[in-house]
Parts: C-alpha cells; structure tokens; sequence
C-alpha cells in the first residue's frame, strides 16, 4: 500500500472511530488503539504535505491561526421559532394547522428544544465546506474552522450512504453541563470569569477566535432541520436518514397524531428534561410532511408550520434559614438569603441573591419565611416569591443592616440607586481587595501573572495592603534575605516568591513590571474611580492628555467635555481630591507607569531593521500591544515566516507548523521576556 493510501485509510477509520465514541457512545477500540492510529496519521501526513486535508481527524486539534470571521449570505435563510409558554396557544397553533390541511390528514413532529447557538453546515459530495452562525438571519459568521474541532460534527460523510451531494444541515452547538462545570472550574482556578449558563459558554466558545480553545472545551452539536432539497417526504425521515449519514440526531423525537400526543410529550420532557445531559428550554412541534410545510409557507420571520413551546422556569420551595450581606468591590452590600439545600435545575442550591433593600421590602420577606427560588437560566439563583400560608405566625420582618458587616462602617444611598454602599472606601478589605483586582484585570493593567486568587492571598497575608504595594513587591522581596528573611514579612515573601517557586515569582515580577508600557487610558481606567469605565477613561485621557492636567481640571471644565455627565464629573474630582488618591498616584508614577498620553508613537530604533513575526499567546502583553511596540521601535511586523524573517516573537503554545517553518529556515524564537529586555 502507498503512503497515499494509507493515509486515506486511516482517515476514514479513524473517522468511524470518532463517530461510534461521540455520537453513538459505543467505541469500538481502546483509547490507546486510537491515538496509536491518530499518531500514525500524523506521521504520514507531515512526511506528506502535498495530502493535506481541513477534514482530516488530525485537525480536530484546531490551530492558532487567528482571522475575523467572515460574514457570509445564508442559502436558506435562517429563520427563527414563535414562541409560547402556554398549552392554550399550542391548541391554537395546532387548530390553525388542522383547519388548513384537514383533520386526521397531518402529524406533527415534537422535539426537544435544545439551548444552545443555532449553525447551519453545509457538505459538498460529503465534504464539511462550511459552517455558519445564524447571524442576523440573512447572512451569519463563517466559524468552519472552529466547528471542525466539535468531535460529534462530522468532516466527511461515510462512503456507501446515500447523502444527497449538496447538504444544508442545522442544528444547535451546546456545552454538555459536564463540560460546563469543568470550564467554570478552570476559569476560576485561573482568576478569569465564570461563564453564566452553558449557552453563553457555547456563544462565547463558538466565537473564540483561537480555534485550540474550541477544542479543549469539548462542544456538542444536535442536529434538527434540512433545509437543502431532500428524496425523503417527511422531516422525521430525513433526520432519521441522516443519523445513518453520521451526524447526531437526537433520540427523543416523536411523531404526534393528536392534540393529546402532544401535551403527553410536554408533560413527559418538563419533568425528564431535569436527566438529559444538556440543557433544553422547551419542545419544537413541526408539521412532519414536508410538502405540508411548503403549503403552510412563512411569515416574515417564522415557519407558519412550526412552533416552539418554553418550559417555565423551574422553581423550589425551601425554608430561609438566614440572611447575610456581601460586599462587593464597589463596596455595594448585597443581601444573601442562606437557605435549607434544594435540588433546582441540574445543581443543589444553597444561596439565592436578593438584590437589595427595596426587593426585600417588596417580597414582604420575614424570618423563617418559606420562599421561592428560581434559575431562569442563569448561574445565580434568586429569591422570586414568598409562601405566606407557611409563615410562622410571630415571624418578624428581615431588615436591612445599618453598617458593613466587614468593616462596621455606615451604610449610605446614593439618590437614585437601589444599593446601599459602605461609606469606608480606604480601608475596608473587600473594596481594597476588589480595587486591585480591578487594577490588575485584562482590560485594565492586564497583569494576568496576578489572577484575582493571587491578589487576595496576597491581601490576606498582608503582603500587600492596596496598588501601590504591588510594585514594591520585587525590592522587598530581594530585601528579605539576611536578617530580614527572619521577620514574618520576610518569610512570607520568601515563601510566596522564594525557593522553589521562584520562578513564578520572577513571572509575577515581570508581569508587574511590564505594566509600564500600558497607555495612559488604560492606567486611568484601572484606577476603579467610580464611574470611570473604559469608554470614560479614554474620553479624560484624550481630552487632558496627562494626570497633572485632569488633577488640575475642576467639575464645571469636566462637564463641558462630551461624554462626561455631572455624576462622572463629581467622582473624578472627589477622587482625585482624596490624599490617598495622590499617594497612589505618586506611587504609580515612580513606578515608571504612562501618566499621559503618548505624544510621539516613536519610542526607539531598538527594533530598526527587523522584520518581526508574532506567533502563539502572550503572558504580559496582547498580541495588539506587542504589535504597536515592535512598530514603535522601528520594527516591521509580518505575518508568515520567511527567509527574511529577523526573528519570531514566540508565546506559549505556539503551532507546530510554524515551530517546523522556523526550525527550517533557521529562524531563531524570542521569548517574551527576552523581547521586553530588548526594548
Ligand atoms: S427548528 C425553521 N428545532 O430554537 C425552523 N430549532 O427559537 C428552524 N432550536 O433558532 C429551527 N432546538 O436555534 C428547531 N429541535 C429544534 C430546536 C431548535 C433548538 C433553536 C434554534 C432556533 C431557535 C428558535
């Protein structure tokens, strides 16, 4: 046999392999057996480049290539589903439907009504070509190259069964709640964000731009409508022939004769939805017949042959047991009901939010009172409803506190707000803790060798007590050897940063230091001035163009600058005023920090001559700051590595094809370090 050949026989194994393990859950072969055949695929195909292929298994990896998506026209529009939370309306969409096509002449087909984004595929002679996002309806995202890494989406179609040879196929790309709990589970391990619900975290993945993202996050697809001209006369059977084509159609759809068919599938699925392994939010019941559903036709946006009817959100009853208050970094207290564990939507919950001293007073909540919980599709559970009849009969009403359960400081109200605030900005932990989370955060500082986890240990063990402690850190640290190793200060820097943790010490260091080349917008915005977000910071920044000048400016010259209202104008200037403020940014300015404006985008010639490529991901800086840098040192940035390339500006992780190219040509890798020494 050929290497050609082998290399085809191996895809479609291999190919069949991933099938029977994702969409029928019955693998044939070991683990091991299987990446033994992927690794001599891999193999075969870097010894033969002229065989490459996008629909190979060897590419569900994804790649670091990174582009826009490109927005490209829908064949079929891509319409969405009337909506109803009622059985009434269901009767009246299913009389609607009888007294068009006739009684006893139609049946309907239920499904479940999967949460999660809508994709449109699109196969040539069995080839994956494209996939779309549904966009605006008329014309969606080009995502082909992330939707290749979903192992449960076919690249190739099996030979032998009798795909039409241009396919449109639509369904819905979803995070399977064990998927979901172990991403939450890394973004906090990483100090990133949770993701709300599983379909925020499908969009978001869906739409990541780096498409090894995509693979590591383990995405599902269902698939539920062809839209592309079809041999078979119902929907039903099309989707059932094209579960024999590769692509996983869900298990649970039901054809339907009558009104009662119907509501038996709703009642079945509103209780068993709570043991699917993915979220759904109601049934979809279509007209089964396809030639029926061209003669019910359209409306401007919906199927006049189809429906979807949504679940309503689940809901407990469970005893309140107590009410305790957070605070949050802005120092906005939040009232917490504590109550006995109740199973809800998928989790066991202990902890509904109950926004703030108004929404108490209006669910007339009282101690020992039973109440109502619900998800509605978020993460964070709430208080939604009081049982009265369940009150025992001397319960007295819950009230708000008067001061901060963390620092004792009053509570006060801002006119206009419904969240009562601790009064003690300067000194009560969490504010603190939250301002330099704030500070050191992606879109502020970006000093992500400091996760929100690391800030707050760091608080807790009093290695730095606000900002400006952060850029110390390193002089104390190589401070407390000798003498000063034995103080406790001295050993908790050396526990933290020492020994064999230097390295990540030496990692948190830079991270810090590389703050220094973040513009002046960006430091005003992480100074957390209340109001202040990032679109404010950049209208100060580009009206004053430096601190010194916005230190002088008064409310009357802040309120005459577009964008910024009488509110923003007052913070700022409060801010500003307060001697902790100017000790901060004192602080910061020795530091080496951008206090204004760059003026000159010409920094140095250190990079003079030097075609640079970027490639991989960064610690320190985005691959857009990196950019601007090698341009303002007089360097060229390029995108594909050539003979002429000076050198590679390489992060973690970077593509093994590139690795190769490089290595080739010689081309030597420079690591971020190495490179901000360098300038
Ligand atoms: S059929 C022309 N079937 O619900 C009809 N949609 O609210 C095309 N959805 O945009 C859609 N499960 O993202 C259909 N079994 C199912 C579905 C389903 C979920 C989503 C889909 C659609 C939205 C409409």
């Amino acid at each position: 046999m050929t290497p050609q050949d082998r290399i085809l026989q191996l895809r479609s194994e291999l190919h069949q392999h991933n099938h029977n393990y994702y969409v029928l859950n019955q693998p044939t072969i070991s683990d091991k057996d299987f990446d033994l055949l992927m690794k001599e695929l891999e193999a075969l195909e870097r010894e033969h480049p002229e065989m490459a292929d996008p629909n190979s298994s060897t590419q569900r990896v994804g790649s670091d290539i990174t582009s826009d998506f490109e927005q490209v026209a829908h064949r079929y529009p891509m319409l969405s589903l009337g909506n109803t939370y009622n059985r009434e309306e269901v009767r009246e969409f299913y009389e609607r439907v009888e007294s068009e096509l006739g009684q006893g002449q139609f049946s309907i087909c239920c499904e479940l009504k999967f949460d999660g984004l809508s994709i449109s595929l699109i196969y040539e002679r069995g080839q994956l070509v494209r996939a779309l996002t549904r966009g605006d309806g008329q014309q969606g995202d080009d995502v082909t190259a992330n939707v290749r890494t979903i192992r449960s989406i076919p690249l190739q179609l099996p030979d032998g069964t009798d795909y039409p040879d241009e396919l449109e196929i639509r369904g819905e790309v979803l995070l399977p709640y064990s998927s979901f709990e172990r991403l939450n589970e890394e973004q906090e391990a990483a100090g990133k964000p949770l993701f709300a619900n599983p379909r925020n975290a499908a969009s978001g993945t869906l739409k990541s731009k780096d498409s090894r993202v995509v693979a590591h996050r383990q995405l599902d697809a269902y698939l539920y409508y062809i839209p592309s001209p079809l041999p078979s006369p119902s929907h039903y059977d099309a989707l059932q022939q094209a579960r024999q084509w590769g692509f996983k159609v869900s298990e649970h759809m039901r054809v339907a004769h009558s009104l009662q068919d119907i509501y038996d599938y709703i009642d079945h699925w509103d209780e068993e939805r709570r043991n699917l392994p993915v979220a759904t939010d109601g049934i979809v019941l279509k007209v089964n017949d396809l030639r029926q559903q061209q003669a019910l036709g359209y409306t401007a946006k919906t199927p006049r042959w189809a429906i979807a009817y949504k679940f309503p959100a689940e809901r407990a009853l469970t005893p309140l047991e107590e009410v305790t208050f957070q605070v949050g970094r802005t120092g906005a207290v939040t009232p917490v009901a504590n109550m006995a564990p109740v199973h809800l939507a998928g989790t066991t919950v202990r902890r509904a939010t109950l926004h703030n001293e108004d929404y108490i007073r209006q669910l007339d909540l009282h101690e020992g009172d039973w109440v109502y919980v619900e998800k509605a599709g978020e993460i964070i559970p709430q208080v939604v409803g009081v049982e009265a009849n369940k009150r025992p009969t001397d319960a007295r009403p819950v009230v708000f506190i008067t001061h901060c359960p963390e620092c004792g400081a009053p509570l006060t109200r801002y006119e206009g707000e419904a969240a009562n605030y601790c009064t003690n900005e300067a000194t009560c932990p969490p504010q603190i803790k939250g301002r330099i989370e704030h500070f050191v955060s992606r879109d502020a500082m970006n000093i992500d060798s400091l996760g929100s986890e690391k800030v707050s240990r760091y608080y807790d063990l009093g290695i730095i007590s606000d900002i400006g402690d952060l850029y110390t850190l390193r002089q104390r640290f190589a401070e407390s050897t000798g003498f000063f190793g034995t103080t406790p200060e001295g050993k908790l820097l050396q526990q933290e940063f020492g020994g064999t943790k230097s390295k990540s010490g030496e990692k948190a260091f830079q991270g810090i230091e590389a703050s220094w080349s973040v513009p002046f917008e960006r430091v005003l915005y992480a100074l957390g001035i209340r109001f202040v977000g990032k679109v404010v910071a950049k209208i100060l920044a580009q009206h004053f163009r430096s601190i010194d000048a916005l230190m002088q400016a008064t409310e009357e010259q802040l309120t005459e600058v577009e964008g910024v209202g009488p509110a923003i104008a007052q913070s700022v200037v409060h801010y500003l005023s307060l001697p902790r403020s100017q000790e901060l940014i004192s602080q910061l300015r020795a530091a080496g920090l951008q206090m204004q404006m760059k003026e000159a985008e010409h920094l140095s010639d250190a990079l003079m001559g030097k075609s640079i490529v970027i490639s991989g991901t960064f610690t320190h800086h985005s691959r857009d700051e990196y950019k601007a840098l090698i341009e303002a040192h007089g360097g060229k940035n390029v995108s594909s590595i050539s003979k002429k390339t000076t050198f590679i500006l390489a992060g973690d992780a970077m593509g093994p094809s590139k690795m190769q190219k490089a290595a080739s040509l010689g081309v030597p890798l420079v690591t971020e370090e190495e490179f901000l020494a360098m300038l």
